[in-house]
């Protein structure tokens, strides 16, 4: 293979499967699209509409992509922080053909009125525009499509919205198995041979998410485009990982930073992720979203009643980087886990 076809296809887009059992993961979340897919294309019908949640790079836009691809119909994808005015929105359903999959990405983020004149295009096919005269509105058909909506954020999506949807999905973070295989797909792909423990060694520090595991693989590409080999082995991906900021687990420096406040500040905890995303200088959003998760699946730290407390894997871990741990008191911290009472958790 040339240097030019690989640079060619080392995109993120291009790693996109077009068939739902190309997806790799999210078993229940495929079984359930299968059926319905299966069940309109008998009854000769459009998919209803659906909504994706579940964090950054877990597939969303991808499984849009594959719906539109499954039905044979064209893909329109519009993010919701983009729609200044629902004027705009009314344009883009109005040049919809019949059957395109229409894919609103971060749809928690449409405004009200722009909601408004969505939620009669999901349901009536029809939209009504303010005409410059300001008389009364004007009323547009649009052809019958499949909305597609994503985003990270269900819980602030309205109940008029939420209903609105055929099937809500639920998007987990991958196993360190389907993680391998995202890895070992793009690797195929791209003519590169790996070894069991560098397909590991990626995984175990990809943060459950396939775009992680692709980034982090594209860069071990870069190693061995350097050093003029095929062949992506654990020593080649050992020597990369630090360069990327990422240690042993793939930890970032933001998560070392929180396990560190945990440690120190709060002596173990167990603390509010308020109290730590302020002491750390971490945004909320990124300690519940992005830190926290990764900490938790991977046992370094638990949820308590009370709030997040340091386990003993994670204390061993942050021994690895901190020059002077502090001493954590074990009965306190892990005598925490039983107790209810107040609102720390939130
Ligand atoms: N289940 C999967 N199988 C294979 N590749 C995946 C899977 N999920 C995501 N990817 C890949 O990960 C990258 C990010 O996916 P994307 O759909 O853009 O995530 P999201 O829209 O949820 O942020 C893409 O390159 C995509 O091909
Ligand atoms: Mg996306």
């Amino acid at each position: 293979m040339t240097a030019t076809t690989k640079d060619s296809i080392i995109n993120e887009r291009n790693f996109r499967p077009q068939r739902l059992e190309e997806f790799i993961g999210q078993k229940d979340l495929k079984r359930t699209l299968r059926l319905m897919l299966d069940a309109s294309k008998t009854r000769g019908a459009l998919l209803e509409h659906v909504v994706f949640f579940g964090a950054p790079g877990l597939g969303k836009t991808t499984l849009a992509g594959i719906i539109a691809s499954e039905q044979g119909t064209r893909l329109h994808e519009l993010s919701a922080p983009s729609i200044a005015r629902p004027g705009d929105l009314a344009q883009v359903l109005i040049a919809l053909q019949k059957g395109d999959v229409f894919f609103l990405d971060e749809i928690h983020a449409l405004k009200r009125e722009s909601s408004e004149l969505l939620y009669s295009a999901m349901e009536d096919f029809k939209v009504s525009i303010k005409t410059e005269t300001g008389d009364r509105p004007l009323t547009l058909a649009v052809y019958p499509f499949t909305l597609v909506g994503a985003t990270t954020d269900f819980g602030i999506l309205p109940d008029a919205m939420r209903s609105r949807f055929g099937h809500s999905f639920y998007l987990k973070l991958y196993t360190l198995d389907e993680l391998t295989g995202v890895i070992l797909r793009a690797a195929d792909t791209l003519g590169y041979m790996m070894d069991d423990e560098a397909l590991a060694g990626i995984a175990v520090r990809s943060r459950g998410t396939p775009r992680t595991a692709l980034r982090l693989f594209r860069r071990c590409v870069d190693a061995a485009t350097n050093a003029n080999t095929d062949l992506i082995d654990a020593s080649l991906v050992e020597n990369t990982m630090p360069l990327l900021g990422l240690d042993k687990l793939g930890l970032e420096d933001a998560d070392r930073k929180y396990l560190a406040t945990l440690a120190i500040t709060y002596k173990g905890g167990p603390v509010g992720p308020r109290s730590i995303a302020a002491n750390a200088g971490i945004d909320l959003a990124t300690v519940e979203q992005v830190i926290e998760p990764v900490l938790l699946t991977s046992g370094l730290i638990a949820r308590t009643p009370r709030g997040r407390r340091i386990t003993r894997a994670g204390y061993e871990h942050v021994k690895t980087f901190l020059a002077a741990p502090p001493a954590i008191n074990w009965r306190k911290v892990e005598n925490t886990d039983v107790e209810t009472g107040d609102e720390l958790n939130r």
